[in-house]
């Protein structure tokens, strides 16, 4: 009988076969623990030493990481190991032999790993991480099609900009100049009038030009629009919508945020009302003390870390030097190392960092759009996320309605997600209004002929609209607590990274 090492409970007592790879294997002269995973958890599975287990011992021993295999044995409850569950193996069966797996146990720079994307989500925390990827984006269908949003594919090459000219990527389609979609907001729009309340959800790309922590060229963005909608409407949809999956993914994913070293209190805490505040009180917190003191105290605890950090890799790499250490010991040590120096690394970069940061923040003129670092300081002063809105229109998109009491703003909002993940959702009220919008076309020198069908949509029964659209691979970097939004898409598409 095949079973999955996730059903296991209903077999303890019974032989069964699981079916996967060798993740690790520890033996003495008595017995070898082979670890398997199968895509549905970890197993211990167990090969004494006797006299009539002799060969299948020998065999075990010599079974190389990721050699993929079937293993046979009777289900044993033990609730000290991984999954709670344990194989005592009575047969073992190679299907495909794995020889120097690149990938070891020992501990490997995220360069190298990412260059080896291919294997590397094979390891528990990749694995962890894509499976929370995958309920967050069912609990994100799930959402709207529940609340009766009407799923609209919109098309990947678009013929013009659909948020801003700076971050096209152009494709020669059949010698036209075509852009691979940057949002798909502007078909959404043409399809809310049909169907009310609607939804895309696909791959957008950017070209840009930035290295940070949060920037992919290609990425997964949800993005309902919903027809009579006006700015706080849409706001509080987005608030449902946010309390809806990260109450799912805590509800499906305990184990993975455990075993991501994600505390689920901070996501606990999510819960209705969010901070609202606009963003010239956004501009006021930045001149205010409260930024200033958090960067200054962020920056003597990170060089304390610096020096804490310097200080373990000199004794690590002494003690991994000295005479008669075990080689596991050894590899540990080194491990501990590549992670410290990886750390070090980035508190060094960050350190070097936060004086701009505080000048930026104190500098803040009123005008400017909210950079990262502005991002950051506003999401970590508040302890669940911030939506921030009505900012000055020439920082922001053509599409975004002017706000009637104050014709320099719009009625447009990003949402912040805390603990500095700063911006995971845009949005806004759209302009509806054709002599606005087109005049707004027009100083942004964008070509009006492009945008002849979307000015359509403002003639031909226009009404109030808003929508939003929200980026999976930042929600789920806050969602698991990733320093980094590389991890969060199986195969990361960067400025200068588009191996494997
Ligand atoms: O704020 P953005 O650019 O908004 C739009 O594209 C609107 N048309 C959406 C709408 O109103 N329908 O992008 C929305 C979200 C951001 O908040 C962020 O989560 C994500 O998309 N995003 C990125 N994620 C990763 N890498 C990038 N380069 C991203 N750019 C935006
Ligand atoms: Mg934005």
């Amino acid at each position: 009988m095949i079973a999955a090492i996730q059903d296991l409970h209903d077999f303890v007592g019974q032989t069964v076969t699981l079916q996967g790879w060798l993740y690790n294997k520890r033996d003495s002269s008595k017995v070898a623990f082979l670890v398997v995973r199968d895509g549905t958890g970890l197993c211990q599975c167990v090969v004494s030493k006797t006299p009539e287990t002799e060969g299948l011992f020998q065999d075990a021993r010599r079974l190389s990481q990721e050699t993929s295999l079937r293993v046979t044995g009777v289900v044993r409850a033990d609730e000290r190991q991984t999954g709670g569950y344990e194989l005592a193996v009575s047969g073992l069966e190679v299907v495909g032999p794995a020889e120097d797996y690149p990938i070891t146990p020992k501990a490997h720079g995220i360069e190298f790993l990412m260059k080896h994307r291919h294997l590397h989500f094979r390891s528990q925390r990749q694995w962890a991480i894509l499976r929370v990827r995958h309920t967050l984006i069912d609990a994100i269908r799930g959402f709207f099609n529940g609340h009766g949003y009407t799923l609209i594919d919109t098309p990947i090459f678009a013929p013009a900009a659909g948020e801003g000219a700076q971050t096209l990527f152009e494709v020669d389609y059949f010698g036209d100049p075509v852009y691979l979609a940057q949002t798909g907001q502007l078909y959404l729009e043409s399809a809310c009038m049909a169907f009310g309340k609607v939804y895309c959800f696909g791959p957008t790309f950017r070209a840009e030009k930035s290295k940070t922590r949060r920037h992919l060229t290609e990425f997964w963005m949800v993005e309902p629009e919903v027809a009579f909608a006006d700015l706080e409407a849409i706001v509080d949809i987005a608030e449902d919508f946010i309390c809806s999956i990260v109450g799912r993914v805590l509800r499906d994913h305990g184990d993975d945020l455990e075993f991501l070293g994600r505390e689920a209190a901070s996501l606990e805490a999510m819960v209705k009302p969010f901070y609202r505040i606009t963003y010239s009180e956004a501009a006021e917190l930045l001149h205010s003390n409260k930024a200033r003191d958090l960067l200054e105290s962020d920056l003597e605890t990170k060089q304390a870390r610096i020096t804490e950090l310097g200080e373990a890799i000199t004794a690590k790499e002494a003690e991994g030097s000295g005479k008669g250490v075990k080689q596991w010991k050894r590899d540990k040590l080194a491990a501990e190392v590549i992670g410290h120096r990886e750390e070090l690394e980035e508190v060094e970069t960050e350190v070097r960092n936060i004086p701009r940061h505080i000048e930026l923040a104190a500098g803040f003129e009123w005008g400017r759009d909210l950079g990262g670092s502005d991002e950051t300081i506003i999401s970590r002063l508040h302890d669940r996320p911030v939506f921030v809105t009505h900012y000055p229109h020439d920082v922001k998109s053509f599409y975004m309605k002017k706000n009637v009491d104050d014709g320099r703003l719009c009625n447009n909002f990003d949402m912040l997600a805390p603990e500095g993940y700063g911006e995971i959702i845009g949005g806004s009220q759209r302009e509806d209004d054709p002599v606005a919008l087109l005049k707004r076309i027009e100083h942004e020198k964008l070509d009006p002929n492009d945008y002849a069908w979307y000015l359509d949509l403002r003639r031909y029964g226009t009404v109030p609209h808003s929508g939003f659209g929200l980026g999976v691979e930042r929600t789920l970097a806050w969602l698991c607590g990733l320093k980094h939004i590389r991890e969060t898409i199986p195969f990361p598409r960067m400025l200068g990274k588009f191996y494997p």
